[in-house]
């Protein structure tokens, strides 16, 4: 036996957050955010479900030719552009759309050489002050690209910086309307969730496919989302503390009565964020209780007190379908986003399925 940790990644999950996407869609074109290797759940495990989606956004041109490789034939966008002239030659060739945000990349494609005018999509900064062309510099861009022979080949784009809190999207809109007619693509999960206006021609969801929140106020089950990724081990030693007595590194939990702890196979090392204080929520023996003292590398401690049944061989989860992701990024003061993105390639990943899924 090894040892117990597992993250499962539930495909039929992911499937159900992509309707829920499409329906609060409308006619607008899904195009599915899979960067960051799926956000931490493996490409190559989701693609069979994501390619229900209309498109599929990527980051780095490696990602783009796994999916073309895979026999992914759909609309492909590399959310940062092509980094270097060759790589926009390449983009032409394997029919992958680049972001195109910076000056440097558009005289690049301008001048690529590898086919025809492929399909272009042209970031506006609208505010975030991250990516893209502010005003006129979008427009002038964008008439030398047509000029050029792209016309009917731009998708405009933007990304909001506030959609997910009280700004909201208001000041950005204003941008993109003075900015012309589209297709243009603007939202991402909070957007498309909070903003029916933002929907436009095409939305990005990334996080919400994954069944965590964008909101701070709002959680996963409230959305009707499914979570994607559960992270899983178990108990492998019990300490009974004595009142008075603490439990890992620095003391940081001190028992007031004898409790029994619980020392269960993950810590940092798997991804688990070390910040989580005493109290974040975890499950074991599929009741909810918390965790305590400070996490290690290998190990955290959990309080047994609920679950007198536990001991050795316990089950746990970290994060899943009882303790959503969200839940334990917030007292550890992250997203669930990192959390998931930051799963340890140590940590073994199955399928739902249940057979085991290829490293990826
Ligand atoms: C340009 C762009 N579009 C869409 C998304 C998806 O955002 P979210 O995961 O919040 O839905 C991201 C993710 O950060 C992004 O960078």
């Amino acid at each position: 036996m090894s040892r117990p940790i597992r993250a499962t990644v539930d495909p039929a999950a992911f499937a159900h957050n992509l309707a829920l996407a499409r329906r609060h869609a409308g006619a607008a074109r899904i195009l599915a955010v899979l960067k960051a290797n799926a956000y931490g759940h493996g490409l190559d495990r989701l693609l069979p479900v994501a390619r229900a989606a209309d498109g599929i956004a990527v980051l780095e041109m490696e990602a783009a030719v796994r999916l073309r490789d895979n026999g992914y034939q759909g609309p492909v966008v590399l959310l940062e552009g092509c980094f270097g002239a060759a790589e926009q030659g390449e983009a032409l060739r394997l029919g992958v759309t680049p972001v195109v945000h910076v000056a440097e990349q558009l005289e690049a494609l301008l001048h690529a050489r590898g086919g025809r005018p492929g399909e272009v999509w042209l970031k506006l900064n609208s505010g975030m002050n991250r990516l893209g062309f502010r005003l006129p510099a979008f427009q002038e861009a964008q008439q030398r690209l047509e000029s050029a022979g792209w016309s009917g080949k731009i998708t405009r784009m933007t990304h909001f910086a506030n959609a997910d809190d009280s700004h909201g999207v208001a000041e950005q809109l204003a941008v993109v309307q003075a900015a012309g007619a589209g297709p243009w693509s603007l939202a991402n999960s909070a957007a498309l969730l909070r903003y029916p206006a933002s929907r436009a021609e095409w939305v990005r969801p990334g996080i919400m496919l994954y069944g965590a929140t964008p909101f701070a106020d709002q959680s996963a089950l409230a959305l009707g989302l499914r979570p994607v990724m559960a992270l899983t081990s178990q108990v492998i030693a019990v300490q009974t503390l004595a009142a008075g007595e603490s439990v890992g590194y620095g003391w940081t939990f001190t028992a007031r009565e004898a409790t029994r702890v619980g020392i269960v196979a993950c810590g940092y090392a798997d991804g688990y964020p070390r910040l989580a204080p005493t109290g974040t929520p975890v499950a074991v023996d599929g009741v909810r209780t918390r965790t305590l003292g400070r996490v290690s590398m290998d190990m955290l401690y959990v309080d047994l007190t609920n679950v007198p049944g536990a001991g050795v061989g316990s089950p746990v989860e970290l994060w899943g379908p009882t303790v959503p992701v969200d839940a334990v990024a917030a007292p550890a003061g992250t997203v669930g986003y990192e959390l998931l993105c930051a799963l340890a390639p140590r940590v073994p990943v199955l399928v739902r399925t249940g057979e085991a899924a290829p490293a990826s």
